[in-house]
């Protein structure tokens, strides 16, 4: 298991691209395979959990050529060769890794084949909740068992629903406010013949929804009800996915919160069921500015400048919880950082993420001297004390380890910060390591 350390650093001052969008790279592997022709994908992420979900195409009859690579990672260019709807029987468990999202959305659409299938992972997805979408599909007629323990966990053994009785569309109130469950019903709903429509109860990510789009499938959207009808084809297209703002956000953060630091992320999604977290750093005083805004390609796209400042701590807002929850391990930090109170409500989905993220979260703060009273939807951080060093657990969680290794950047008291388990980066971002280095010496990316 490797390990992450760091010293205090007083300067930031970079100009770099982060690799593709992990919502996006999934959701693009998923259509492009399911299309009526041959699609060019360009800025794939290579990391292991969308490498997972390409793997499982491909187990499932999806030919595909690779154009360009990461070294020592995977693909980030290539070329998809879709079966136009037809997939066939894998030939043994489909590993979906680390990936929640891998896991739910594949699960949507192998509920719809006329064949059977078991979607396996690594330990921690093996724990996590997958009720939340056994309970619609099961409703649309899916035949799907979480053979593992705790009951209502993966592995999944699905499908086998004969030619001739297809799922049934369903409209579908969302109990939470989940882009994964919104994708595995629309996916699912793909196969059906009639029109399955979501209600959630806050906006989600809408990346499956333009995606669509992008692919030519018509779905309607408003006021968080999405509809779509089943037995459209997806037209391939080529497509370039943006950098990703949730590993954009580590690096956005440490300069927000350093006065004097000056850094530009170029060519980073916006969709603006992603930036909250850039409103939040801008409640909190941060100096960040848009520019070269496009949307080629139905993802806003554009450069990240932030100036350095001192911070000062605000409330998450509820709706804005499902918009930056994946952010809120760095967002912690900040608020750490800032002066006053932070405060995170609403975000009880953090206990079921890679790692229980409310957990991880404030014992990582206090390991490190910051005061944080924990609630069981989140929790309040108190800014201002000053951060040591320590000695920190990643729990696995790629998130943890990134957001903490940044607050061992401004850990300014006891010397050197070491994260233990910090492979579990590569599920999001291949080459984070490298970016942090670059930094710490001031050398060009
Ligand atoms: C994702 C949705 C979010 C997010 C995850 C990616 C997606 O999960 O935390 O990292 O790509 O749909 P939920 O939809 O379960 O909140």
């Amino acid at each position: 298991m490797s390990t992450i350390k760091v010293t205090p650093i007083n300067h930031l001052e970079a100009v770099f691209e982060v690799p593709g969008d992990k919502s996006i790279s999934h959701r693009a592997a998923i259509m492009a395979g399911l299309a009526n022709g041959s699609s060019q994908i360009d800025n794939y992420l290579p990391s292991e959990d969308c490498l997972c979900t390409l793997n499982a195409m491909a187990s499932l009859g999806v030919r595909y050529e690779v154009l360009g690579e990461l070294d020592g990672y995977g693909p980030t260019s290539l070329v998809i060769h879709g079966q136009k709807m037809q997939l066939s029987a894998p030939d043994g468990d489909v590993d979906c890794g680390n990936s929640g999202t891998g896991m739910r959305l594949l699960a949507g659409m192998l509920a719809a084949q006329p064949f059977e299938s078991t979607l396996t992972g690594d330990a921690s997805l093996c724990s996590r909740p997958m009720g939340r979408i056994i309970k619609p599909l099961e409703k649309m007629g899916a035949s799907i068992q979480a053979v593992g323990e705790p009951a209502g966990c993966a592995p999944l053994r699905l499908g086998n629903t004969s030619a001739e009785s297809k799922l049934t569309p369903i409209s579908y109130e969302m109990p939470v406010a989940s882009a994964q469950v919104k994708s595995a019903i629309l996916l699912a709903g793909l196969f059906t013949e009639g029109e399955t429509t979501v209600i959630q109860p806050n906006e989600t990510r809408d990346h499956t929804e333009r995606i669509f789009d992008h692919f030519n499938i018509q779905s309607q959207s408003e006021n968080n009800i999405i509809s779509v009808t089943g037995g459209q084809v997806p037209e391939a297209k080529d497509l370039h996915i943006p950098g990703d703002i949730s590993s954009a956000a580590f690096w956005i953060t440490a300069a927000a919160v350093m006065p004097g630091a000056h850094l530009t992320i170029k060519k980073v999604g916006l969709n603006p069921t992603r930036t909250a977290i850039l409103d939040v750093l801008i409640r909190m005083g941060a100096d960040i500015k848009i520019e070269n805004l496009s949307d080629a390609q139905g993802e806003p796209c554009g450069d990240i400048t932030v100036v350095g400042s001192s911070l000062h701590g605000t409330e998450i807002l509820r709706e804005e919880v499902p918009n930056l929850i994946d952010e809120i391990p760095v967002l912690a930090v900040a608020g750490a950082l800032a002066s006053g109170r932070m405060i995170i409500r609403n975000a009880k989905e953090l206990r079921v993420k890679e790692s229980d993220r409310v957990s991880t979260v404030v014992g990582n703060l206090k390991a490190m001297g910051a005061e944080v009273e924990e609630f069981d939807d989140g929790m309040e951080i108190t800014g201002g004390a000053e951060l040591h060093a320590a000695e920190l657990e990643s729990f696995g969680d790629h998130r943890i380890a990134m957001a903490f290794i940044i607050a061992g950047l401004f850990a300014h008291k006891e010397g050197e910060t070491v994260m233990h388990d910090t492979d579990c980066i590569n599920t999001s971002y291949p080459g984070f390591a490298d970016h942090l280095a670059a930094i710490i010496e001031g050398k060009a990316i």
